[in-house]
């Protein structure tokens, strides 16, 4: 059994054991990956302020989310084709967040269904909602989110249309992956994974083939998001949307001061400041850098949570401290996920609770929901001068 001591040590087994097609489907953002990469190294820009000799004794990484009891403020985000980097990922993924206490949030383009993570764990989980154009499949979608106890739904934002990220286009991502001599060879040196997903019959998009009516290739991500997602989506719809759920519903894929008092307006109970990991807009900021000004704009009328580029429990200890209440780690989890099933996602949160239990002890703070800005050394130019803003 190797020694996991960081998120990157998961990461290397990850990506001996997954095949080429999911670790690139993960590990890529989108164009010139500028975005994805300052996501992370941005984080690295922020410092913390070490304190000593403060009773460090009794410290505490709880608090909530949207009301929820969590046993610190991290969620598994949602991650689309997920049983794809594991036969039944999204179970294993839910059940790991279930028993460490925190919350699971299923992908709409997840291959284990809604019904399925529901049926194999006991804890309600959160379900993400991507708009499709045809509004009697968003019902349905609603109600078997319902049927299935799920507390909240995340109606992600930044996805009408797909980023291009080049490697699925030249890889030719699927799910189930298209045979082809090069995918065939690939997958042959990954025995471990493959002996586990013939064993499984979660290998498509749970949620909708067979729920709606078939696009040209069902098989391809890119196609379902090209022909079946809602380019029309706006700030009406998501009002409407609003009013099909009647518990806590959160707005995802925000990175502007005013988007976020848009999502005021529409009565959502909390945003997450996001970019998606990268993997939308390439140029756009990284989520951390705007993460300030927009708790400083509604933080105190909404609940901020924050994702993207969170690769440790010091990243998640900078969003919280700069006003986050709540944060999502996507790839994090997936390279537990890959590397070692289930056991792998909980050995990614025991690493990242351990990393922000200390990190917080040795800022001088005993409480997360007491961290503020602080324990934060940011650069003075962090937010950066832009000359038309
Ligand atoms: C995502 N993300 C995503 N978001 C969403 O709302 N629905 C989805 O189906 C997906 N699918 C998806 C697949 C993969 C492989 C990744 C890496 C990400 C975005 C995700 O929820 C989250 O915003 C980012 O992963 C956060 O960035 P980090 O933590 O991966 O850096």
């Amino acid at each position: 059994m190797p020694v996991i001591a960081e998120i990157a040590d998961l990461k290397r087994i990850y990506k001996r054991r997954v095949p080429k097609m999911f670790y690139d489907y993960a590990e890529s953002g989108s164009w010139t990956e500028q975005t994805f990469r300052e996501n992370t190294t941005d984080f690295d820009k922020i410092r913390l302020r070490q304190r000593v000799a403060v009773d460090m004794t009794g410290r505490t990484t709880k608090t909530q989310m949207i009301g929820h009891d969590v046993s610190m403020p991290v969620a598994l985000a949602p991650v689309g084709i997920t049983g794809m980097q594991h036969a039944d990922g999204e179970i294993l993924a839910a059940k790991a967040a279930e028993k460490f206490g925190v919350p699971f949030t299923l992908s709409t383009m997840s291959v284990c269904s809604i019904e399925d993570v529901a049926s194999n764990t006991s804890a309600p989980f959160w379900f993400q909602v991507y708009t499709l154009k045809d509004d009697d499949f968003m019902r349905r979608l609603m109600a078997r989110a319902k049927d299935a106890k799920c507390s909240a739904i995340v109606i992600t934002l930044d996805l009408q249309v797909l980023g291009q990220r080049h490697k699925d286009i030249k890889n030719g991502l699927s799910a189930p992956p298209k045979l082809t001599v090069k995918s065939v060879a690939n997958m042959a040196t990954k025995w471990g994974w493959g002996l586990n997903m013939l064993q499984t019959h979660r290998r498509s998009f749970g949620n909708i083939i067979g729920h709606v009516d078939s696009v040209s290739d069902p098989r391809s991500l890119s196609t379902w998001t090209a022909e079946a997602f809602d380019p029309a989506l706006n700030w009406e719809r998501v009002k409407e949307l609003r009013r099909m759920w009647d518990g806590p519903v959160i707005l995802k894929g925000i990175l502007d001061v005013e988007d976020a008092k848009k999502a005021l307006d529409v009565g959502a109970d909390a945003i997450i400041v996001s970019n998606h990991g990268g993997r939308q807009l390439d140029g756009a900021l990284s989520a951390i850098r705007v993460l300030g000004p927009i708790v400083d704009a509604v933080g105190d009328k909404i609940e901020v949570h924050f994702d993207s580029g969170i690769r440790s429990g010091q990243d998640v200890l900078k969003a919280m401290a700069m006003g986050a209440k709540g944060t999502y780690i996507g790839r994090a989890y997936i390279y537990g996920l890959g590397a070692m099933g289930q056991a792998g996602v909980t050995k990614a949160l025991e690493v990242i609770h351990k990393e922000l239990d200390t990190s917080m002890a040795l800022c001088g703070r005993t409480d997360i929901t007491d961290v503020d800005r602080d324990i934060l050394m940011i650069p003075e130019d962090f937010e950066g001068r832009w000359a038309n803003r």
